[in-house]
């Protein structure tokens, strides 16, 4: 909730900017602590969801992992105080100079998308006579019911080793002297909303068990990957993480030895940002009624790229309600944020809130039209 004291410090600042509210992101932190310790399951956050510097701070300060998937990334998170003995290092297409720092940095765990791949790091590992730990990501041929462009669990995908490679994989690891094969890795989408698919995934994950026993090899990691959905239609509420760990605690057959890893994201930080923009104009269509905010595409893609959904506020009027197309600034007709939105009425200079953006947001963000990137700005700093 964003209070009127705050408010009136918003009036202030430029728009449009992130604005993250750390007690926010700090009570969903305390239930995955909660949680995960129950559990006993292994947090890697997923950096790419919010790499700000501040951010993953706190977020390391809970003692979780992180899952990078650039080198880049991996020096953020050392930055931030993870530990590289807790980051696993995932992405389809990672450079030979990211693996050699990666070793040297002496992380957890690469997971491995490609047989290719395991040669390059088993090669650049004994240059540095080293042996790198990997876990296989393996597609499992699971339809996650997302938006397509972040469904990455079904066939023909770029990602994740396919379960028909795996015999080939086997073969080639006795040649392979610096790997060691640790465990599997899956993650099949994101913002998955239905349990039914992660019902699924543990499923396909209890039958690879079985391959991978009968096949002579014992593996100690079990990565999930992320994907666990938050509510955009609620901005307030918290994802349940509890509900998710009891499923995957009732489904998943864990063997003795081993651990369950997952790479939460979205759920992390999902709820804790909003971009914060003014109102420059309205203008009126023949039907429509359009609400030209200062924020753009540039600020927050998802809707744009994804027509993915988020709750618009306006934080200073309270009038009647009518029905606007908030748009954005950008010259394409894809920024937008929303279509026959409903807000009190709406003049220009009021600050409106396009919530659930701390998660692929200030990220994402670009500065197509030279466009200055949008600042950050945290509730206790305010
Ligand atoms: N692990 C791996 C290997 C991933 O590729 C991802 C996200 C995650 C974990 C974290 O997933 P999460 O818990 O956040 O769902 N830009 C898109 C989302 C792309 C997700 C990419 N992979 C969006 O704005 O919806």
């Amino acid at each position: 909730m964003i209070s009127t004291n705050i408010l009136e410090k918003f009036r202030e600042i430029e728009t449009p900017f992130y604005y993250y509210d750390v007690e926010v992101l700090k009570s969903t932190l305390d239930v995955l602590k909660k949680e995960s310790d129950n559990s006993g399951y292994k947090i890697h956050y997923a950096v790419k969801a919010n790499f700000n510097p501040r951010l993953l701070k706190i977020i390391s300060s809970y003692g979780f992992g992180a899952d990078c998937v650039s080198y880049n990334e991996i020096a953020a998170a050392l930055e931030a105080g993870f530990n590289p003995s807790e980051i696993v290092f995932a992405g389809v297409g990672k450079t030979d100079r990211e693996i050699e720092s990666a070793l040297k940095a002496d992380i957890f765990c690469f997971n491995c998308e490609s047989i290719p791949e395991i040669e390059v790091i088993n090669e650049l590992a004994s240059k540095q006579n080293k042996t790198a730990v990997i876990a296989l990501r393996i597609n499992p041929y699971i339809e996650a019911h997302t938006h397509k462009y972040i469904t990455t669990g079904i066939e023909e995908s770029k990602f994740g080793i396919n379960t028909w490679e795996l015999e080939e994989v086997l073969r080639k690891m006795s040649g392979f002297k610096n790997i060691r094969l640790a465990g599997m890795h899956f993650h099949i989408g994101s913002q998955i909303t239905r349990m039914s698919v992660f019902k699924s995934l543990c499923t396909r994950i209890n039958e690879l068990q079985e391959w991978f026993i009968t096949h002579g090899v014992s593996l100690d990691i079990v990565n999930v990957g992320g994907g666990f959905g938050i509510d955009y239609e609620n901005p307030e509420k918290n994802p349940a993480f509890g509900d998710y760990f009891s499923l995957i605690n009732e489904l998943i057959d864990l063997r003795p030895g081993q651990t369950l890893h997952m790479e939460p994201g979205r759920s992390v930080v999902g709820q804790c940002g909003s971009l914060i923009s003014r109102v420059l104009y309205i203008k009126n269509g023949s039907q429509t009624l359009f609400a030209i905010i200062d924020a753009g595409m540039t600020d927050l893609i998802r809707p744009a790229l994804y027509q993915a959904y988020h709750k618009i506020e306006n934080l200073t009027s309270n009038g009647n309600i009518y029905r606007y197309d908030v748009v954005g600034p950008i010259c394409e007709s894809s920024d937008t944020f929303g279509k026959y939105i409903e807000l009190p009425e709406t003049h220009r200079g009021d600050l409106i809130a396009i919530r659930s953006a701390g998660a692929y947001g200030e990220v994402m963000a670009s500065r197509y039209n030279l466009r200055n990137l949008a600042k950050a700005v945290f509730s206790d700093e305010l």
